[in-house]
This record gives C-alpha cells, structure tokens and sequence, in this order.
C-alpha cells in the first residue's frame, strides 16, 4: 500500500493524486510559529512506500517544510519516498551567468535527490540539459509534458486554431500540441532585454479572423505573452488564447492581458491559480502506475 501525503496549500491536488491511484490520502500538518519557523507533523504509522505531493511555488518555505517531512518519514522507517512536484522550483539557473552565482538547479537537485527516491514533475524549466536526472541524481527523476491535457483543452473549444510559441524554447510545446491534429504552428522570436522587458517578433503568418493559442510552459510576470498579443492583434484573429502549464502571473499581469482583449487565459492546476483550466494530476499519476 502506497500512502498518499499532501500539504494545506495544495492539498485538492495532492487528494486528487491519491484519488486517481486509488491509494489512501493523509495530511501533513504545518504550525508556522512567530518567528516564521515550521513545525511539522506527520501521521504515525506510516508504510514503507509513500508519495509526498507538493508544488513548489514560491519555494524557500515549502522546500524546508518539504525536507523536514521526508526526514520525519524515514525516521519513522518509510523505505521509499516519492516527491510528485508539479511545479518544481530553481530549475532555471543551471549555469553561473556571472562569477560568483549559485547554480540552484544542481544545489536544489542534489538537495531533494538526497531526501527523495523518486522525483516526478511536468515541463520542467531545463534549458541545457535533456534529462531531469542531470539535475536531480536520483533513480527515477522524470520531467514529464503538460501538452496532452493542453491539446484536450484547445480542441474542446476550437476546430482550426493557429498554435504560437513566443520563443524558441516554446517550440516543444506548440509542436507536440499542434502536430497531432494538424493544427498551423509558428515560433516567434524573443528577445529578453530585463526582467520585465522583452521583445517579440512574430513571423509573416496570416492570422486573420484565426482562433490564435499562444502556448508557453511559463507565465511569470507576463509579459512574453503580452508582446506576443501586441503583436498578433493588429491581423485581427478572431480570438486570442492563452494557455500555459505554470501559472505565476505577477503583479498586474492578468489584468493587462484582459485589457489587450484576450478572450480565454488558461493553466494548470501545476500552481493554484483563478486562471487553472486543466490538471496535469492525472499525467503524474499514470506515469506513477506504470513505473
Ligand atoms: C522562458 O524561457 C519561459 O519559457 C517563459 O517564456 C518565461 O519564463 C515567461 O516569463 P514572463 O512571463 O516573465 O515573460
């Protein structure tokens, strides 16, 4: 038997998880003292297998609290722990840009491949490597893609939609979304000038009273998704979408894209947002039985 542990902040999807692998769900229970320190309470009798559930989202807090669970678990014997991240955090800087940087991808990696047997995520952020396990030295650390469920969601409400990628990295995304169904797909290209400055440059594509998805695997602060809209709009399409698997949306983000008049902002439920259209919960969870 496989127990199912999951935290207050993301506890529908971690129920959801147990739900879908028919295993038993139990709560870890997090008393943030004054000082801003956790305690954290695990059931008793745990079995020797079990799966924690948490996003990491906003993650120095949740890592620590992560981390004082698994330790607490093998302390009460358990032989196998694996960590389902639907969102996983510091997978971004996998190299020092500028002497003296920590590179947080192989820090963190080695961090969670030292408390966890197993490590499964979706569209994780890794730009220079193929595998997740390059990041996370574990025996299983699979990356898994959001685009089934993404693709699932673009053709319940569209027939011919035009797929955009705002940058090149998003290609994998927008291919394996359009390709099956024969769906038109370009890659804009991006320029990132600051954190809240980029640029985009769409290419010659006619998308006149289109149905445009815009599909990125991150939203942060938005404004990759807000260049691609500024530039899409003058050719009229008929709508504008806007699908992507991580739901940050920084700031004011959500309200800009509204007021640029796109009709529908999706996400998963990766990150708890208002914008979470669809789950990657049941991708996580047929990877797990498989495995
Ligand atoms: C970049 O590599 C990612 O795929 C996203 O395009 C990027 O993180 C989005 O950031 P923002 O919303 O801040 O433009």
């Amino acid at each position: 038997m496989t127990l199912v542990l999951g935290f207050t902040n993301y506890l529908s999807p971690a129920k959801q998880l147990a739900q879908c692998l028919a295993s038993p769900f139990k709560h870890i229970d997090v008393h943030h003292f004054p000082d801003g320190e956790s305690k954290v309470t695990l059931p008793v009798k745990l079995p020797k297998q079990i799966i924690i559930c948490q996003s990491l989202n906003q993650p120095n807090e949740k890592l620590i609290e992560l981390i004082l669970a698994a330790q607490t678990a093998r302390e009460q014997g358990v032989e196998h722990i694996t960590l389902v991240a639907p969102y996983l955090c510091y997978m971004r800087q996998d190299i020092a840009f500028h002497a003296g940087e920590a590179v947080s991808q192989k820090i963190i990696g080695k961090l969670l491949s030292d408390y966890f047997d197993a490590v499964l995520t979706v569209d994780a952020h890794l730009h220079r490597i193929k595998h997740l396990s390059e990041a996370i030295p574990t025996a299983d650390a699979i990356a898994l893609y959001a685009t089934p469920a993404m693709s699932a969601l673009i053709k319940q409400h569209f027939e011919n939609p035009v797929i955009i990628g705002p940058d090149e990295e998003s290609n994998q995304w927008a291919e394996a979304i359009a390709k099956p169904h024969q769906w038109q797909y370009t890659i804009a290209s991006k320029q990132r000038l600051g954190d809240k400055e980029v640029q985009v440059t769409l290419n010659d594509i006619n998308l006149n009273k289109r149905d445009v998805v815009i599909v990125d695997d991150i939203a942060s602060t938005g404004r990759t998704l807000e260049q691609t809209v500024k530039q899409l709009r003058p050719q009229s399409p008929q709508s504008i979408s806007l699908i992507v698997t991580h739901a940050f949306f920084v700031d004011d983000s959500i309200k800009r894209l509204k007021a640029l008049g796109v009709t529908n902002i999706w996400s998963s439920d990766s990150v708890l947002h208002s914008t979470n259209a669809f789950s990657v919960i049941d991708i996580l969870a047929r990877q797990i039985s498989i495995s």
